[in-house]
């Protein structure tokens, strides 16, 4: 039977190999720089990571003393995530959006390309439980790839 796209994506991170070269792959950068810009600006002390991968982002929104929760589907991912420094101050959770406990977060991030792995159903069964965990004013903040930059061809 041919995998949904779901399947296929955790099939892609659940593998102890690829999480232990991820953050070799993928340096922190101005993106989690971004995120945490908007963390501070929107007061935020209660924050859901979701698809936090290997957690390195994760990590420095709990810096502040705010309650941080990772979420994650692929074991792999979470086990780099789990030990690393600063892995102690983070609530980490295998699993997808179903795990968003309602009105929990005043701010839910999702960041790399997490939102471009929520195809179809997926992605509209994701923002309901975003929405449905969010604090009133709370904020889903993401980032996508923009294809017109054609970075493939760098
Ligand atoms: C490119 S990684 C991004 C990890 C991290 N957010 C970062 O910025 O480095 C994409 C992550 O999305 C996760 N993922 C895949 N399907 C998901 C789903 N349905 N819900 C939440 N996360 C998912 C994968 O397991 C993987 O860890």
């Amino acid at each position: 039977m041919t995998p949904s796209p779901a399947e296929t994506n955790l099939a892609t991170y659940d593998d102890a190999r690829l999480a232990a070269l991820y953050d070799h792959d993928n340096p922190p950068g101005e993106d989690h720089a971004f995120f945490r810009q908007v963390a501070e600006e929107a007061g935020a002390t209660r924050i859901v990571d979701l698809g936090c991968g290997t957690g390195s982002l994760t990590v420095t929104l709990a810096d502040e003393g705010r309650a941080v929760v990772g979420i994650d589907p692929a074991e792999a991912m979470l086990a780099v995530a789990r030990a690393r420094p600063g892995g102690n101050a983070v609530t980490w959770r295998q699993g997808t959006a179903e795990l968003i406990e309602p009105a929990s977060a005043d701010l839910v991030v999702m960041s790399g390309n997490v939102a471009m792995h929520l195809i179809g159903d997926v992605w509209h069964a994701t923002l309901q439980r975003v929405a449905a965990g969010l604090t009133p004013g709370g904020r889903l903040v993401f980032e996508t790839r923009n294809p017109a930059l054609r970075a493939w061809e760098g």
